[in-house]
């Protein structure tokens, strides 16, 4: 993997990614926040060297490189999943190559169902810790401890001064900002009846189907990292209604706003 990871940095440094400070990655209908950046150069998924293969879905799939309150940024327009048959350490090669080339800061989205019944869709939540229910792990592979420790501390995965920062910008721009445990499940299918009463039980209060791997890695490669979800549907088992896709990216766009405020007030923090 370090030798494909060094073609991917090159590459991408001879397109001028010059020094980045911060990786973002940009969650389902969360793109906008692209309209923030002053792009300097940009690159499709489908270009760079070693990159995964996008799918037909995920052909829109970018590399940014630009300026964002200030701060020279890497915006990753579009994740892989593992649902798209994607492994867990392709999922996670882009944190990689945002490390190998500079950033210091890791700022993940997501669109997450709400568990916890407080929590209404169209609000976020701030992600504090998590559950990884993806059956396996992105560290599970063979030379691993070339790139790092292999048995990687957790025991705070999310930087603290980073989340008290998003709480004291969501309380000063009257944003609404829950905070709790995030569940990460493989996908596609979204989720049963009983699958919603066992994620209670077990200490969750949201469910997607990312942003776990890439926090794992953030930590291998010691990076600070923060994540935020913004919650698309209320999965209460009791009132369970069917999934309505396009009713979840809608939910994603009408908090995406708050997300972009939270986002870029705390760049200027950094
Ligand atoms: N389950 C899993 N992933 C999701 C959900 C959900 O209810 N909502 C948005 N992403």
């Amino acid at each position: 993997m370090i030798k494909y990871i060094e073609e991917t940095t090159n590459y991408l440094q001879d397109k001028g990614f010059d020094n980045p400070e911060i990786g973002i990655i940009l969650g389902t209908g969360l793109g906008q926040l692209i309209n923030e950046v002053n792009i300097i150069k940009e690159v499709s998924y489908n270009h760079i060297p070693n990159f995964p293969t996008a799918t037909v879905e995920f052909h829109k799939g970018k590399l940014i490189y630009g300026e964002i309150a200030g701060k020279k940024a890497i915006v990753m327009q579009g994740r892989f999943h593992l649902y798209e048959g994607y492994t867990l350490q392709d999922v996670t090669y882009p944190v990689r190559i945002m490390e190998k080339l500079g950033i210091k800061t890791l700022l993940v989205s997501n669109a997450a169902g709400a568990i916890n019944l407080d929590f209404k869709k169209g609000e976020l939540m701030l992600i504090e810790d998590h559950i990884n229910l993806q059956g396996s792990s992105p560290l599970a592979f063979k030379g691993v401890e070339e790139l790092g420790e292999r048995f990687t501390d957790m025991s705070a995965p999310y930087d603290a001064e980073i989340n008290s920062k998003f709480k004291s910008i969501a309380k000063a721009n009257n944003i609404k900002l829950h905070k709790g445990v995030y569940a990460s499940v493989v996908g596609p299918q979204l989720e049963t009846k009983a699958e919603y009463r066992m994620l209670k039980i077990i200490g969750s209060d949201a469910v997607g189907m990312s942003t776990v791997p890439e926090i794992i890695v953030a930590n291998h490669l010691k990076l600070k990292v923060a994540a935020v979800s913004v919650l698309t549907d209320e999965c209460d088992p009791d009132n369970l209604e069917p999934v309505n896709i396009a009713d979840i990216i809608e939910n994603a766009a009408k908090a995406e706003p708050d997300m972009i405020t939270l986002f870029k007030e705390l760049i200027k923090t950094l």
